[in-house]
């Protein structure tokens, strides 16, 4: 009885599929699976998720067009703009404690009757001790951007941080006139960061 059946033999091709025939198919989908699971972790951890705070600048406001008022096209070049410092007060401006950056959103250096101290701090940073919402931080990161940023694009950007709504803040907007006048009131600061004990003083 057992003499009768065929013995298992990977040279019978009448047997049976086998793993060699079935499974030789198959691999390139396995493979795909793995490169598409790749794909799908990498958009899911550099992508936005659409979160508005992420996308908040530049992408979501579109370009000024030329026949709105002054302060909405300095607004909208503002947001564009603040991506220059959107690395540090992170796109929704509201600093990070952990790393020693203080928020713009809320900001009493911001948020005064006069952009003077902002502006300022814009031209040629500041560093040492500043008290911002309550809080103290002491980071000499901050690069001055005097002569990176014209006096338009200070003003557009101190429109935006001064003005944006989503992050609480509702000061007037600044004209390039303004930042032209404290440029150079201020020209011999060029190159000095300034301390907070010292822009006290500004109005
Ligand atoms: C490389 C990081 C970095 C970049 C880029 C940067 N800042 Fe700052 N900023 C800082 C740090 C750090 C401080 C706190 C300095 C201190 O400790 O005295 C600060 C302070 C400030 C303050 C005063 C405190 C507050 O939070 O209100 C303002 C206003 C400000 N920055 C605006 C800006 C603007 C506007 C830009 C872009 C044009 C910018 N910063 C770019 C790091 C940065």
């Amino acid at each position: 009885m057992s003499q009768n059946k065929p013995k298992p033999s990977l040279q019978n091709r009448d047997a049976e599929p086998t793993v060699a025939a079935g499974g030789g198919v198959a691999w390139p989908f396995v493979m795909l699976g793995v490169v598409l699971f790749g794909c799908f972790l990498h958009v899911e951890n550099s992508g936005g998720a659409f979160r508005a705070d992420v996308y908040q600048s530049g992408v979501k406001l579109p370009p000024p067009m030329p026949n709105e008022p002054e302060e909405v096209k300095l607004y909208k070049t503002g947001a564009q703009l603040y991506a220059a410092c959107a690395g540090c007060h992170q796109p929704s401006g509201i600093g990070s404690e952990a790393l020693n950056f203080p928020p713009l959103a809320g900001s009493e250096w911001v948020m005064r009757e006069k952009p003077d101290r902002l502006v300022r701090i814009i031209l040629d940073a500041v560093e040492g001790p500043i008290s911002v919402k309550g809080k103290t931080y002491d980071n000499a990161a901050m690069p001055p951007f005097r002569g990176a940023l014209n006096e338009r694009q200070i003003a557009a950007i101190a429109t935006y941080i001064r003005g944006n709504k989503d992050w609480g803040n509702s000061a007037s907007y600044v004209t390039p006139a303004q930042v032209k006048a404290i440029t150079d009131a201020t020209a011999k600061n060029a190159g000095t960061k300034w301390r907070a004990t010292l822009l006290e003083a500004v109005p």
